[in-house]
């Protein structure tokens, strides 16, 4: 599966690549800096792996140079493992060494004492947790006299994550609605349902990294689309994925989008069912976060422009709430409801029933529950970003309007070295690789701002002097392009 990155669309990418420089400050030929230009994208993550490059004539008009120094630049990318041609049909992107997921997936919180963690993006539970597990007990024998066995989820908590979707405009009914033991969950039944071991599946790069490795665990075929950490989701690239993949399935995080931050524009909204639809493609349309703007006004959902049955909208109640309850929900067509709860006889029969209850005790409080994460979370980004820019300042990034995480850039492509040495200085830090396929994001890091603000500032702090230890050790090379002899 592949898609095409336009002659204008690449230009635009490589940006000053002409500036690059050698070891030691040296001026390269045009075509070493093309090439290695091109490579640093790769690895940055900007340019997907399996994308079709223009050709060499399409290229060379559109940045106004020979074809000879694009042809030598792509005989370089070739030769270093960075482009795969094949005669008469094109080249694609690629690795050394082809690729493979990342991701450990493993994000759980650490427990280790002094150790600021930045590897997991969740906040501790609201103090509204309290009272609405006291009224779900006394809600309890309402439901103890029976057998407990759910596997749809609860009636009235169905009823009410209906609900909550009328309400943003989306007519949803409670049989289009099951509940499960988490989105992490919820997501793992889809792919049960629609993906067998082979299949193709289109993801964001950056994407959440568990979500990685689940399509591991199902052995799916992993393709991606590629946002630009400064502003997202390119429409072409993406439908022209969905076009020319035709990719069993598509995952995707609109709501302030997990590392990034991104809400996705209207428009590209409107077009996505339809343009999914033509390919043949379901699409898992994460909802994790859509509770949490934070001064963005919110999107319509892209469910609300689906006519074909296409879109598997996922969400729950970690994000905002609590992750420990373990409650998220699929809202889908009612025969595939019925279908994914079937299948969950194989899994977990269904999920607890306190837990769910609790979960409508606390969705009745969600006006106050949710203004007052907003608020909390605000201040947090705010610290987050003040701390940057007073002790990173050459870190780059966009302020994100929404959710939890902000996706940095850093000065060089070093984002591995850094979670190691920012270990040592007492921070546990998601590097930029675990959020995509091995070998890309390198230049980034993933920080969320769900702890207290001095705790985050205080991880700033000692994020800087791992900086800057690694600045002696690694002198900063901008795209270094490998030297082929
Ligand atoms: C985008 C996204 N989806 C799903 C999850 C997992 O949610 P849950 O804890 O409900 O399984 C997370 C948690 O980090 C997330 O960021």
């Amino acid at each position: 599966m592949s898609s095409v990155v336009r002659g204008s669309q690449l230009v635009r990418l490589l940006d000053r690549w002409q500036s690059i420089r050698g070891p030691a400050g040296t001026r390269l030929p045009d075509y070493a800096a093309l090439a290695g230009t091109v490579r640093g994208l790769v690895r940055d993550g900007r340019l997907a792996l399996g994308v079709r490059l223009p050709s060499e004539r399409e290229l060379a008009e559109a940045l106004a140079i020979s074809r000879t120094t694009v042809s030598a630049a792509y005989r370089e990318l070739r030769e270093s493992g960075h482009l795969s041609s094949r005669r008469g049909s094109g080249s694609w992107t690629a690795l050394p060494e082809g690729h493979r997921i990342a991701t450990s997936g493993m994000w759980a919180p650490t427990d280790e004492l002094d150790v600021i963690d930045l590897g997991c993006a969740a906040l501790a539970a609201p103090p509204e947790l309290t009272t609405a597990v006291g009224e779900a007990l006394a809600d309890l024998p309402r439901y103890s006299g029976g057998a407990g066995y759910h596997p749809t989820g609860l009636l009235e908590l169905r009823e009410k994550v209906a609900r909550g979707f009328v309400a943003r405009g989306v007519p949803t009914h409670a049989d289009q609605i099951m509940i499960a033991n988490g989105v992490q969950h919820a997501f793992d039944l889809i792919l049960r349902l629609l993906v067998s071991p082979g299949q193709p599946v289109l993801v964001e790069s950056p994407t959440y990294p568990n979500v990685l490795a689940a399509l591991q665990a199902h052995r799916a075929r992993v393709s991606t689309d590629n946002l630009d950490p400064r502003t997202g989701w390119d429409p072409d690239m993406l439908l022209g994925a969905l076009r020319s993949g035709r990719p069993t399935l598509a995952y995707l995080i609109p709501e302030f989008h997990n590392p990034t931050g991104h809400l996705m524009p209207v428009s590209l909204r409107e077009r996505l069912p339809a343009a999914a639809h033509r390919a043949g493609t379901d699409l898992i349309v994460d909802e994790s976060f859509v509770d949490l703007p934070l001064g963005a006004a919110s999107a319509p959902a892209v469910a609300l422009f689906d006519r074909n049955a296409r879109v598997l909208t996922v969400g729950g109640m970690t994000k905002p709430y609590w992750g420990g309850l373990r409650v998220g929900w699929i809202r889908a067509a009612a025969p595939v409801i019925a279908r994914l709860s079937a299948l969950r006889v194989a899994v977990d029969m269904a999920g607890p029933v306190l837990d769910q209850l609790v979960a409508v005790r606390l969705l009745d409080r969600a006006d106050e529950v949710i203004a007052a994460r907003r608020i909390q979370l605000a201040h947090q980004r705010d610290a987050l970003v003040g701390a940057l820019r007073e002790y990173l300042p050459g870190w780059t990034f966009t302020v994100p309007a929404g959710g939890v995480c902000l996706w940095a850039e850093l000065e060089a492509p070093v984002s591995t070295a850094l979670a190691h040495a920012a270990h040592e200085e007492g921070v546990r830090l998601a590097a930029g690789p675990s959020f995509g396929v091995a070998g890309t994001l390198e230049r980034f890091v993933r920080l969320p701002f769900t702890l207290p603000e001095d705790d985050l500032t205080e991880a700033v702090r000692r994020l800087a002097a791992a900086a800057a230890n690694l600045d002696h050790s690694h002198p900063r090379e901008r795209y270094a392009p490998a030297l082929v002899a």
